[in-house]
């Protein structure tokens, strides 16, 4: 990493830290532990999404495929372990995977176990920060599927989500698409339930961020004087993640140090929620011409390509 990104990556978090109230972006999170330990969320059973999810994409994949048709090139963002994506290599078959992630070492050794399996599909991990600007000149002539699962779109808020989705429907050159998927409104207590986990493991998700931060900025936090905080804010759709201060504290970093009082919150994270017509009228809305999708029989989840006629 570059001198001007870290400095602009510390920058960003001790703005965040100052700000009122303080907040750290879910960026963060994932170091090598937070990506493990969101792995090991996505197990549990009060964590519903991946399991969801991954049943439509089993049940549904024929359709799946057949709206897809043939691409050249599989881009998944946020890839994560490179796991998602299996299905979709056995029945498009692409040239090409290219896998982005915000974590790099977890990314490529993703990848490696990949490869071995799908030998032919050329492969490549990117290490980028999804909500900069993405740019795919080199695929200017190659017909491009953009995979987006596990509805991390519900971390970026609503306006940021279109303006994502209107880069990739630029990004497409009228063909290809966009596979996604998202979680849906749902019984608030299910909601809730799946951000509070018995064994806390979200808990241990949330608090790891200030281990990271510890890492990043050399900041002081004591982790034990601190507490995971997730509800459902019905105002906004979405969950919120905070981490509460158990007692009152001073916290210093290079250069800086802010009191936080017993109570105080530092807003980590929100993972939007959304109703599934308002979820496809944000991709026509963004310039796909054609929205296909698919739910789960309890329509807790949808999968949605968004292509162009
Ligand atoms: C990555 N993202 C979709 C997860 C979510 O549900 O918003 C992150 C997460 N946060 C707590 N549990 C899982």
């Amino acid at each position: 990493m570059t001198l001007a990104i870290k400095s602009k990556i510390f920058q960003e978090i001790v703005d965040g830290l100052q700000a009122n109230p303080a907040s750290i972006s879910p960026k963060f999170f994932y170091d090598e532990l937070g990506s493990s330990l969101f792995q090991a969320i996505t197990h549990l059973e009060e964590y519903y999404p991946t399991r969801v999810e991954r049943g439509i994409m089993h049940s549904k994949l024929a359709e799946i495929t057949k709206a897809i048709a043939a691409v050249d090139v599989i881009v998944e963002l946020g890839a994560g372990n490179c796991e998602k994506v299996r299905p979709l290599l056995d029945s498009i078959v692409p040239k090409q995977y290219r896998a982005l992630d915000i974590s790099v070492d977890f990314l490529e050794a993703a990848l490696a176990d990949l490869h071995q399996d799908y030998p032919a599909i050329d492969m490549q991990a990117i290490a980028t920060d999804i909500t900069e600007e993405l740019l795919f000149t080199d695929l200017q002539d190659q017909k491009i599927l953009f995979f987006y699962p596990g509805s991390s779109i519900g971390n970026f808020d609503p306006p940021e989500a279109s303006r994502l989705f209107s880069n990739l429907a630029r990004e497409c050159h009228g063909s290809g698409g966009l596979l996604i998927g998202v979680d849906l409104i749902k019984d608030i207590h299910v909601l809730e339930r799946a951000y509070n986990d018995s064994l806390g493991v979200t808990a241990a998700f949330n608090l790891n961020v200030l281990r990271q931060l510890n890492h990043v900025i050399g900041s002081n936090f004591s982790i034990p004087d601190w507490e995971h905080y997730a509800f459902f804010n019905q105002t906004r759709d979405r969950i919120e993640m905070h981490l509460r201060a158990k007692s009152d504290q001073l916290v210093s970093w290079p250069g800086g140090h802010r009191q936080f009082y017993a109570g105080e919150m530092i807003h980590t994270e929100n993972s939007y929620k959304y109703p599934n017509a308002t979820f496809l009228k944000m991709l026509q809305e963004a310039g796909f011409t054609e929205v296909t999708a698919w739910t789960d029989p309890e329509s807790n989840f949808l999968v949605c390509f968004a292509g162009f006629k």
